[in-house]
This record gives C-alpha cells, sequence and structure tokens, in this order.
C-alpha cells in the first residue's frame, strides 16, 4: 500500500477592494487596453490599511477546513507560502495556527516568491508520504501590494493581494498512476538569474521591506520554457504524458504565458484554469486562489488529471501533477 497525499477541502480569501486597470491611469501614463492585452488583467484585490497576510491566510484557511469538513483540531501541521509576512518573525504560519485555535501540531513558512505555493506542497506531500503528518493546511497567502512601487507602470499594475488554502490528507493508494492525490512533483532553481526579479531591500541589507523590480520581457521567456520544460518533467516522473491532463491550473502572472505554455504542451485554452483577469498577479497565493475559484465553479470531476505549475523570483519554478 502507498500513502497519497490527496485534496480533502479548498478555500479562499480576496479582499474587499476590487481595484480596476482604470484606477491607475489617474496617477500613471498607462492605460486599460494596454495592460489587459499585454498582461490579461483587468482588475485586483488590494487589502485594506491594516490587514495582513496571515489574516488573509486564516480566513481562506477557515474556508477550507469548512470545505473539508474538519476541524483546526484535525490539522497536524501548516505549511505557509508566502514572501510578504506579517513580519520578519514569527513567521505567518504561525499566526495563522494561533488564529484558527490550533493548540498542536507545527507551523512554518515557505519563501519561493511565485512558486512558492508549488514548494509548500512539495513539502507537504512528502511529510505526508513519510508518515510524519497526516492532514496538513496548506496555505498560499500574500500582500504584495505593499511591496510595489506605484510610480514604475511596468510593475505596478501587475500584482494583487489574496489568500488561498487546501486540506491536503493522507489516503490510501495502490502506488500507481489511477490514484487519488499528488502523483509527482518537479522543483527547481537557479539563483544566478536573481537580478530578473527582486526585492531591493530587506533585514540584513537596507532594514526596510524594499520594493519588487522586475526585468520583464527576460523573465517572460524564461518562464515559458521553464514551465513547459518543468511540467513535462512531473509528468514524466509520474508516468504520464501531456494529454493525458484535464486541466492545468497555472500561476496566473501573465495570460501570454499561460498560453505559451499551454500550446508547447499541446493544450488548448479550454483545459486552462484562467482567474488573472479578477485577480491578478498574487504570487504564492495564485494557485490556490485559482483552484478554489474552479472547484466552487464545479469544474473539477473525481479523476481529472491537473498539472499546477508556477515560476518566480530566485528564480525558482516547479510542477505538481495531482489526480482529484
Ligand atoms: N502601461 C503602458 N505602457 C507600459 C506599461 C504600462 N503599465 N508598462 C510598460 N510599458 C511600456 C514599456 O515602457 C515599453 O515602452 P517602450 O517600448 O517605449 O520602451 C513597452 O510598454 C513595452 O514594454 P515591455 O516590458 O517590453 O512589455 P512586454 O510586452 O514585455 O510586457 C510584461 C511586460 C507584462 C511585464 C511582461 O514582460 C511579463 O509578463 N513578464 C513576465 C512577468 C512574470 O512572469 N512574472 C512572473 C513571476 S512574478 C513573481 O515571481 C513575483
Amino acid at each position: 500500500m502507498t500513502t497519497r497525499a490527496v485534496v480533502r477541502g479548498l478555500g479562499h480569501y480576496l479582499p474587499e477592494r476590487v481595484v480596476e486597470n482604470d484606477e491607475f491611469t489617474r496617477t500613471l501614463d498607462t492605460s486599460d487596453e494596454w495592460i489587459r492585452t499585454r498582461s490579461g488583467i483587468e482588475r485586483r484585490h488590494f487589502a485594506a490599511e491594516g490587514e495582513t497576510t496571515s489574516q488573509m491566510a486564516a480566513r481562506a484557511a477557515r474556508n477550507a477546513l469548512d470545505d473539508a469538513g474538519l476541524n483546526a483540531s484535525d490539522i497536524d501541521a501548516i505549511i505557509l507560502a508566502t514572501s510578504t509576512p506579517d513580519l520578519t518573525f514569527p513567521s505567518a504560519a504561525t499566526m495563522v495556527q494561533n488564529e484558527l485555535g490550533m493548540t498542536g501540531g507545527f507551523a512554518f513558512d515557505v519563501q519561493a516568491v511565485c512558486a512558492g505555493f508549488i514548494f509548500a506542497l512539495a513539502n507537504a506531500n512528502a511529510m505526508i508520504n513519510s508518515g510524519m503528518a497526516k492532514r496538513i493546511l496548506v496555505v498560499g497567502a500574500e500582500t504584495f501590494s505593499r511591496i510595489l512601487d506605484f510610480e514604475d507602470r511596468a510593475t505596478c499594475v501587475l500584482f494583487g493581494d489574496g489568500a488561498g488554502a487546501l486540506v491536503l490528507e493522507a489516503q490510501p493508494g495502490t502506488g500507481n498512476k489511477d490514484d487519488r492525490g499528488i502523483l509527482a512533483v518537479d522543483l527547481n532553481s537557479d539563483g544566478s538569474q536573481r537580478d530578473l526579479l527582486y526585492v531591493d531591500g530587506g533585514v540584513s541589507t537596507t532594514g526596510t521591506a524594499g520594493v519588487l523590480k522586475m526585468q520583464g520581457p527576460e523573465l517572460f521567456k524564461q518562464a515559458v520554457n521553464k514551465l513547459a520544460e518543468t511540467a513535462l518533467a512531473a509528468l514524466e516522473k509520474a508516468g504520464l504524458e501531456a494529454h493525458d491532463l484535464d486541466w492545468i491550473v497555472p500561476h496566473q502572472a501573465n495570460i501570454r504565458i499561460i498560453a505559451g505554455t499551454a500550446k508547447k504542451l499541446g493544450l488548448t485554452m479550454e483545459n486552462v484554469i484562467v482567474t488573472l483577469h479578477d485577480h491578478g498577479n498574487t504570487s504564492a497565493a495564485s494557485i490556490p486562489l485559482a483552484l478554489s475559484v474552479a472547484n466552487q465553479q464545479g469544474k473539477f470531476k473525481e479523476g481529472d488529471l491537473l498539472l499546477l505549475e508556477a515560476i518566480g523570483g530566485g528564480l525558482a519554478w516547479g510542477a505538481v501533477v495531482l489526480r482529484w
């Protein structure tokens, strides 16, 4: 018998404030048309003053627990992917643990920028497979609005805030590719590409949070190639091929990257979950947000094969093959 990490429940949270593309035209030389056609983004949510990453994460986590029909006491661990934690320490995950009233188990943050949720899922999967935990809340939550340079039109129009969460549960499998749950994971990073996407501040350098800097066009080229490579690597590890997929749930950075990757895999956009028009790029929150929204829309059927893929600062990138 094999242990598989199966998705038992999903939830998300989006801050109340919706910022339409037009709002940026008041202060910047930009247009709704440019933002839509170059990125696919139409609007995004921004956290309210005082609203934090851990608060949004806790709301999403509660919704995932409700969806799973579980209480916080049923959970062994929380793994939270974020690059925008409330404080330098403690982890936002322990704040979520406290907010949920969870007094046992353990909680920690994972930082792999926009690929963070993939890295968090990989950690959770390994812990479940090794018997270290039976149920893990895996959360992605970000307040990127706090690290944007609102005078840089090339970056500030692209990002949004929000949180998504899922409950992963150990369930028995047969060890073959028909099992439900995570079937394969592929993770990569390349620190030599740091300058493509980074934040120009931090604890041991400036002592400030800093703002996001991005070389968009170069990152774009890297993204399409690396995402297709990692997707194929994960599929190969699972003994599956791209044509076996029912759904791609990509990191929501740019509609042209999403479409380019799908095309490289030989899939049409009908097989792709897209939420970036409403959410923008929410970094580590984007995949769990997209999963939760699509699940609420009834898109996934038991037995469907999903590919999750993401790339972000580091560079760090990876993919997960998952049967619903
Ligand atoms: N409004 C109007 N014009 C703009 C804007 C804007 N908001 N932003 C840039 N422009 C201008 C540029 O100044 C440039 O003008 P120029 O030709 O006179 O110099 C022109 O538009 C074209 O700019 P590019 O940057 O070449 O535009 P491009 O088509 O590459 O689109 C974009 C930019 C959307 C950023 C794209 O490169 C992209 O999506 N890159 C990848 C981003 C990504 O994948 N991030 C993922 C990781 S995110 C993370 O990890 C946190």
